[in-house]
C-alpha cells in the first residue's frame, strides 16, 4: 500500500503528456548501495486512465509503472556480481531497477522497453544514481537494434512472460542475442513460464534456477550449450521469416 506521506518529486523530463505527474522516490539497498528510484505514486490510477480511453491500446498498458517483485529479485542477483566491462542488455526494463543494478556492478548497459515512459524512467533513474544506462524504445518484435549489438555478454529480463505472445518471440530472439553469454530471466511463476522453459530445452540450452523467494520469484539462468553447438536449433520467426541473422 502506498504511503501517502511519501513526498512528491519532480517527474523525469521528456515523459509523454499525461504519463505520470505524481512521482515519488523509493529507495533500495543493493550490494551495500542505497539506490534511489523514481516511480509513479499510483500505477492503478494510470491504468484506470488508459482503460477509460475509447481506443485502448494493449501495448500502452502501464505495466512499466511499478517495481515488480521479479525486478527486485533480479536486481539483487545482478548487483552482487562483478560485471566490470560486460555488455548487458535488459529486455522490458520498466522503471529500470535491474539496469541500474547492472550499471552499479560495472556493466555497460542497454535497457529496452516498448514503452517510452519506461525508457524515460529508466534513464532518469540511472542518472539519479550517478550511473549511465543507454535506453531504447524497442518492442521485442522489432529487434534490429538488439541484433545489431549482439552477441551480448548477459541478457536480463524480469517478469516479461505475462503475455503469451512474448514466449515465441523471446525463443526466437534469445539465441540471436547470446552465443557464449547467458540469459537471466526472473519470473514469479507465470502460467507461460513452463512453455517458455520447454522451448529453452528444445533449443538445447542448459538451465538452472535459484530457489524461489517467498513471493515465488526465481531467477532462471539460461545458456547455449556451446559444446553441443546449439546454434543449429534456432526456431523460425514467430511472425514470418527470420530477418538478417
Ligand atoms: C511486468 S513489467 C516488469 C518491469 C520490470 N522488468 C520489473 O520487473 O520491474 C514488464 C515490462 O516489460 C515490457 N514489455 C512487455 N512485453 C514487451 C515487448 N514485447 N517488447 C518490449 N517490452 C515489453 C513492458 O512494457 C513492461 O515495462
Amino acid at each position: 500500500m502506498e504511503c501517502r506521506a511519501r513526498p512528491r518529486v519532480e517527474p523525469p523530463p521528456g515523459l509523454p503528456p499525461g504519463a505520470a505527474s505524481d512521482v515519488v522516490e523509493e529507495t533500495f539497498l543493493l550490494a551495500g548501495h542505497t539506490v534511489r528510484m523514481l516511480r509513479p505514486r499510483d500505477d492503478d490510477a494510470l491504468l484506470d486512465e488508459l482503460l477509460a480511453e475509447a481506443d485502448q491500446d494493449e501495448d500502452r498498458l502501464p505495466f512499466w509503472a511499478q517495481l515488480w517483485p521479479s525486478g527486485a529479485v533480479l536486481a539483487r542477483e545482478v548487483a552482487g556480481r562483478c560485471l566490470a566491462g560486460r555488455r548487458v542488455l535488459e529486455l522490458g526494463s520498466g522503471l529500470g531497477l535491474v539496469a541500474v543494478a547492472a550499471a552499479l556492478s560495472g556493466a555497460r548497459v542497454l535497457a529496452v522497453d516498448r514503452s517510452p515512459e519506461a525508457t524515460t524512467f529508466t534513464a532518469a533513474n540511472a542518472t539519479r544514481n550517478g550511473l549511465t544506462v543507454q535506453t531504447a524504445v524497442c518492442p521485442f518484435e522489432q529487434p534490429e537494434r538488439l541484433l545489431a549489438g549482439a552477441p551480448w555478454d548477459l541478457v536480463v529480463a524480469a517478469d516479461v512472460l505475462y503475455e503469451q505472445r512474448n514466449v515465441p518471440v523471446l525463443l526466437w530472439l534469445l539465441p540471436r542475442l547470446v552465443t557464449v553469454g547467458e540469459v537471466w530471466l526472473a519470473d514469479p511463476g507465470r502460467p507461460m513460464l513452463a512453455r517458455f522453459l520447454a522451448g529453452v530445452d528444445a533449443l538445447g540450452w542448459r538451465r538452472e534456477h535459484t530457489e524461489p523467494d517467498p513471493s515465488g520469484v526465481a531467477v532462471h539462468r539460461l545458456r547455449p550449450d556451446t559444446a553441443a553447438g546449439s546454434s543449429g536449433r534456432r526456431p523460425r520467426h514467430p511472425r514470418g521469416p527470420a530477418t538478417g541473422r
